[in-house]
């Protein structure tokens, strides 16, 4: 895919690996200056240095911690116009042994973090959107919110979550100028998953992922640059990327 992305100011959470790390090169290939936001320091540090962004340290289940991202970024990069909020967990497990740590993490992360994170940068969004320059909120929901798996319910209804957040957020701020948009991806190759407490769960999920055979993270970062270059005037409001075998 080809697209320009030059001049645009942009910001992806959960930079420090799978998803948001390819967006990240991606954007920063095509020209955007990136702030990288995750936990985990090291990993971000490095890669700013790549790509000649700036890392944030942020947790986005934090209110706080995202609104001090957020000024750092303005004071450094200037206003963004393109925020990816990607930051997310996946735990599954059966429904009733399912540790309930486990489901808050992804409420807190998937979901809250995501209203932290949009509420956080939308000023900036709406000031680009006035001065007449695309701006974009790009919400990575997933596939579970429309396809559920036994094991899955609660990371489904996180995701699901997700898909009403960014409609109702699109009829919010779509009038005032800003694209509000929800990238869906199917199996992906990422750390997702990895850390998931049930053992069973994480070997059926390996197993699932060799037998389908996931798409490259940078396939899903280049669909995120590809919206997010198309005319200011065009939303491409919603995206289901996944491997062509996964069906
Ligand atoms: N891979 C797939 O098959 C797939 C499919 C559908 C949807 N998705 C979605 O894609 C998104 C990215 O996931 P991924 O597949 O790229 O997995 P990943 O490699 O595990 O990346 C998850 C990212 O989220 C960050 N993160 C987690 N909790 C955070 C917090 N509290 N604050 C800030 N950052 C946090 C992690 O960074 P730190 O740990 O350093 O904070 C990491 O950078 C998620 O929303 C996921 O649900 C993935």
């Amino acid at each position: 895919m080809t697209y320009d992305l030059t001049g645009r100011t942009a910001v992806v959470t959960g930079a420090s690996s799978g998803i948001g790390a390819a967006t990240a090169r991606a954007l920063a290939a095509a020209g955007g200056r990136v702030a990288v936001l995750a936990r985990r320091v090291e990993r971000i540090e490095s890669l700013a240095k790549e790509i000649d962004g700036l890392a944030v340290p942020a947790d986005v289940t934090d209110p706080e911690s995202i609104a001090t991202a957020a000024a750092a970024i303005r004071t450094e990069l200037g206003r963004p116009d393109l925020v990816v909020a990607n930051a997310g967990v996946m735990n599954g497990a059966p429904f009733a042994t399912a540790e309930p740590r486990e489901w808050s993490a992804m409420v807190d992360t998937n979901l809250t973090g995501l209203i932290h994170t949009g509420r956080a940068f939308v000023d900036d969004l709406l000031a680009a959107a006035a001065d007449g320059g695309p701006a974009d909120l790009v919400h990575v929901g997933s596939i579970a919110s429309h396809e559920v798996f036994p094991g899955y319910a609660v990371y489904a209804a996180t995701k699901a979550g997700v898909a009403a957040l960014t409609r109702g957020l699109r009829r919010e701020l779509g009038p005032r100028g800003v694209r509000v948009r929800a990238v869906e991806p199917g199996l992906t190759e990422s750390e997702l998953g990895e850390t998931m407490l049930d053992a069973e769960g994480r070997a059926a999920l390996e197993q699932i992922r060799r037998e389908v055979g996931p798409i490259p993270a940078s396939d899903v970062a280049d669909t995120i640059c590809w919206s997010a270059a198309a005319p200011a005037r065009l939303n491409v409001a919603q995206l289901i990327v996944l491997p062509t075998t996964q069906g």
